[in-house]
């Protein structure tokens, strides 16, 4: 190995052990695999972004026996040094060349089961080896826009395949705590302003934007909650928070943060009513919740005044600043905690346990109440090292 490919090795080593140095809930999962060997002779492959929680992940799951090979779900998150480090473990790692390639020489080693992230290793199984997929014993998926796809092939499943993206926990964690925190951090640490005693208008009150209102209350901000379906209106106004018209809140907002999950969410016009010097920010869907293009097309003037940081002068209107560029803030700048995340791969490892024991029908199982307690378990226990599960 080259002397960068080491050092690139070494640092992704340093950052698995920082992260589970402060939320070791992979290492107490990894020696209970270790000790009952859940996957001995079976073949895993994973499809998967292959960052270093990534390797965090792989790294114990390897302790319970059995030949892990993987796949980089896209060469956009492959990180040399995770491939690198899990190479060093003596793991099979497909990265670059072309998808199909990769999918190709990941089938190629006849997994048992498959952890998917997009659903797209599956596909690949699907459409191109039927006979290999009837001896597939079970999938993992990941994501929601994998389950998407899953359900448009679920007549073609002859083997199950565990949703982990709709249990409780995600919601209740990662889209909440996860998104609540990262964004505030991703907002503050991008324009240098201090939160408290600033105006926010959060556009959307699901669990992204009741995560978001939480945590720019506790900052200090003055919080408004725009929403439009009444019942979860009542909920944010029962949460202690003013629930205006979007107008009414654009009028007085020094930042209005979306996290509706739709499209649109925030017109040019919508925008040229706020108050002058507002922030726009997306925490939801995509790049497409704030209307980027209208504001820019409007703009008679564009100033880049930082990293992620654009500001416009709207023809007759405000002038607007949009970080990140409309996409989901925390995603775009990569900030938070990594502990949502752990306890999502916690709960992928234990129901890795339960498919290698084959306890499924073919076909979609949302993962259950049994596994998401016992990951929750094992977090408590990782948060506080005196517990024991
Ligand atoms: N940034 C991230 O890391 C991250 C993480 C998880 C989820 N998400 C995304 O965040 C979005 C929200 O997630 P959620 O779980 O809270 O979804 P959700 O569908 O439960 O909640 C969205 C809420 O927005 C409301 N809404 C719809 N149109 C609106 C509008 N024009 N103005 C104001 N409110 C409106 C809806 O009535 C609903 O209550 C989704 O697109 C989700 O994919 C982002």
């Amino acid at each position: 190995m080259s002397r960068d490919a080491e050092d690139r090795a070494l640092e992704a080593e340093r950052e698995v052990g920082r992260i589970n140095a402060f939320f070791p809930i992979l290492p107490r999962l990894g020696n209970r695999w270790a000790a009952s060997r859940p996957w001995e002779g079976m073949t895993i492959a994973l499809n998967l972004h292959l960052t270093s929680l990534t390797a965090a992940l792989v790294r114990e799951l390897q302790l319970g026996g059995g030949t892990f090979v993987v796949s980089g779900a896209s060469p956009a998150t492959t990180h040399a040094g995770t491939v690198e480090m899990l190479r060093n473990e003596g793991i099979e790692v497909y990265t670059g060349r072309g998808r199909d390639d990769r999918f190709a020489a990941v089938l190629d080693h006849k997994p048992d089961l498959i952890v998917d992230v997009g659903f797209e290793l599956v596909n690949a199984l699907l459409d191109r080896r039927p006979k290999q997929a009837a001896d597939t014993r079970g999938a993992i998926e990941i994501t929601r826009s994998g389950i998407t796809r899953l359900r448009q092939r679920a007549d073609a499943l002859p083997f199950p395949v565990l949703n982990i993206n709709d249990g409780r926990l995600k919601n209740a964690v990662e889209n909440r705590h996860g998104v609540g925190e990262a964004l505030w951090q991703a907002v503050a640490q991008l324009t240098g302003m201090h939160l408290a005693g600033r105006r926010v208008a959060v556009l959307g009150y699901g669990p992204v934007g009741k995560g978001l209102a939480m945590y720019a209350r506790a900052a200090g901000m003055a919080v408004e909650v725009v929403e439009p379906d009444p019942v979860r209106r009542l909920f944010a106004h029962y949460d202690g928070f003013v629930t205006p018209a979007l107008d009414e809140a654009l009028a007085r907002a020094g930042v209005v943060v979306t996290a509706t999950g739709r499209g649109g969410a925030l017109t040019l016009e919508d925008v040229s009513k706020a108050r002058n010097g507002v922030v726009l920010v997306n925490a939801g869907h995509g790049g497409d919740e704030i209307d980027i293009k209208g504001i820019k097309d409007a703009a008679e003037r564009v100033d880049h005044i930082g990293e992620q940081v654009v500001r416009y002068r709207l023809e007759d209107g405000p002038r607007v600043t949009v970080l990140g560029g409309g996409h989901p803030l925390n995603i775009v700048t990569n900030a938070g905690s990594p502990e949502p995340v752990l306890l999502h791969f916690a709960v992928l490892g234990l129901a890795l346990e339960r498919l290698a024991k084959g306890s499924f029908e073919p076909g979609e199982t949302i993962v259950d109440d049994a596994i998401e307690a016992e990951a929750a378990a094992f977090a408590l226990a990782a948060l506080n090292p005196t517990a024991t599960v």
